[in-house]
């Protein structure tokens, strides 16, 4: 179910504004009844009339792209740097499941399918991921503990599910470590690093619910097939 204005913007006739002028203008029609209520909720199955031209639904896409560094993940970027969607040949209007910063790599989700993107990011839903992040210093194992306990990030407690010390390089004094969170605040594993006194030199995600980067090139993007679509449609709550 979706508000009639915001289904008129997507299909791409006009924008949410001018949609909504249309409706209380009373030149709206859902299966065939004029509608001048802003609220309207309609599904896939409504037939939407505009000045009695039938709309096109908007086809939904989903994509999982290996976000390379250097890229915003918006849709469009005030200073004219290359946004994830730009990566993307698709006239569907999609846009990122998430944030990934400006100098982080890997998964990353892009669609069209509003209630999709809602169940990936709803703190309920649990969804984890998985970080590789490379570290300048080398953790100590209290300080691993100390992460494990939670450390507090805008007035909430994060605790990662999973903290795992992969590899330890004392000649160029870095250690690479991956983390498993199951929020999405911002810069969260920059952040939390940081509460235990560690810079993050990189920073990759491997990992986000069952999608990882398995014959994903950097900058590389595949459509999800229907079943994975289906199977995080599963994961709501
Ligand atoms: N945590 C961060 O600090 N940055 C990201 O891009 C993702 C998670």
């Amino acid at each position: 179910m979706e508000r009639l204005q915001k289904v008129i913007a997507s299909s791409g006739v006009t924008s949410r504004r001018k949609a909504e002028e249309l409706i209380t203008a009373g030149k709206v029609k859902v299966n065939g009844e004029v509608v001048t209520e802003l609220g309207t909720k309609v599904t896939d199955k409504d037939r939407i009339e505009v000045e009695n031209v039938l709309i096109a639904k908007e086809v939904k896409e989903y994509y999982l792209l290996n976000k390379p560094r250097g890229v915003v993940t918006t849709t469009s970027d005030d200073k004219g740097r290359k946004t994830v969607v730009d990566l993307i040949p698709t006239n569907a209007r999609i846009y990122p499941v998430g944030r990934l910063d400006y100098d982080t790599t890997g998964v990353l989700l892009l669609t069209n399918d509003g209630d999709f993107a809602n169940i990936l990011m709803h703190p309920a839903s649990e969804v984890e991921k998985v970080y590789m992040a490379k570290l300048k210093g080398i953790i100590k194992g209290e300080q691993i503990n100390a992460l494990k306990d939670g450390v507090k990030l805008d007035d909430q407690v994060v605790k990662p599910s999973r903290v795992k010390l992969k590899k330890v390089d004392p000649k160029t004094n870095t250690c690479m470590v991956q983390i498993t969170i199951h929020e999405g605040k911002n810069h969260q594993v920059k952040r939390m690093f940081e509460s235990v006194g560690f810079e993050v030199l990189k920073l990759k995600r491997e990992k986000e619910a069952f999608f990882d980067l398995k014959d994903l090139q950097s900058g590389e993007f595949r459509k999800l097939t229907p079943k994975e679509v289906a199977k995080v449609y599963g994961l709501q709550k």
